[in-house]
């Protein structure tokens, strides 16, 4: 047996007791967000409280994948991707493995994850024939409800299928920004094309707006540049109801964790972003 189908067995995904499932889309229409930071982040520290957890990624890039110890998932022939899901090779609960924690290659406790792979790029092209195509996640994810607490899908910096597909199947729609005018903007595509897609797909239940807002790269003051301090202040008043009071910094052991390949919250747990993460699942209320 390999290593990774010995972990597999041995960690298998959790029973189905029924549990209420949150399952968060991370989003913003703009790349470079921080959305992969906040999935492995938030997800390692809701694991690290005893929440089961699964992380879905979307993005071709694999970001996500590489942080909870997966780094090339399309070298391994034994290893399930959400490929062979859309391509009928297996079921959406038989594609979760467990997260491993890329020092050790030890399975993280409470943490798994359904890996990305490179031909995620060609998701429009794989489902052309598909009725209704905005709806495949939706259609899939009733395999995971019930066995884990918290799903979070990290979706790519687009607009495009993938992340549609998670904005109908979310129960909640978490927009990332950095204080930066691009990221910013990213938060105003993500609600016209919720308002978009709602005209077609409200009756599935989906959300129509975004539920919490994460600035993931924010400054404490006006003397680290005015300009991120003015869009930072635009993005609170505009997002008011909803913009987390927790911020996340700008940290160099962010860039260190991706690096080593973990979520910061494991990488470096005392560090000011790492806090801040936890922060934040807190007011999500992700656990206490
Ligand atoms: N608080 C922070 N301090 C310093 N660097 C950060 C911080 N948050 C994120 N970064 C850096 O910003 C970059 C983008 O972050 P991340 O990969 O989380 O964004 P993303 O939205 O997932 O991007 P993509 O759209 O490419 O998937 C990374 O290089 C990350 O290290
Ligand atoms: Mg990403």
């Amino acid at each position: 047996m390999t290593q990774h189908a010995d972990h597999i067995a041995q960690h298998p995904l959790p029973e189905d007791t029924g549990r209420p499932t949150r399952v968060l889309a991370v989003v913003n229409g703009s790349a470079g967000s921080g959305k992969t930071t906040f999935s492995a982040a938030v997800g390692y520290a809701a694991a690290a409280r005893k929440k089961k957890v699964c992380i879905l990624g979307l993005d071709k890039q694999r970001d996500v994948s590489r942080l909870l110890g997966y780094d090339d998932p399309d070298a391994e022939e034994e290893l399930p991707t959400i490929l062979d899901v859309l391509n009928d090779v297996c079921s959406l609960d038989e594609a979760v493995v467990p997260a491993l924690d890329s020092k050790t290659e030890k399975p993280i406790p409470n943490l798994w994850v359904i890996l990305e792979a490179r031909g995620l790029d060609k998701l429009e092209f794989m489902l052309a024939g598909m009725t209704a195509r905005e709806l495949w996640l939706h259609r899939l994810m009733g395999s995971l409800r019930g066995r884990f607490d918290l799903v979070l899908i990290d979706c790519p910096g687009d607009m495009k299928l993938a992340t549609t597909g998670a904005l109908i199947t979310a129960n909640e729609i978490v927009g990332c920004t950095k204080s930066q005018e691009k990221e910013a903007r990213g938060l105003t595509e993500l609600e016209s094309k919720i308002t978009e897609i709602h005209e077609s797909y409200g009756h599935t239940g989906m959300r129509d707006g975004v539920d919490w807002v994460v600035i993931g790269e924010g400054v404490s003051s006006k003397s680290q540049g005015k300009v991120y301090w003015d869009i930072e202040q635009q993005v609170r008043e505009a997002y008011a109801d909803v913009v987390l009071s927790a911020t996340v910094r700008d940290d160099v052991k962010v860039a260190e964790a991706y690096t080593a390949g973990q979520p910061v919250t494991l990488y470096s747990p005392k560090s000011d972003a790492a806090e801040a993460y936890v922060k934040i699942g807190r007011q999500m209320k992700l656990y206490r």
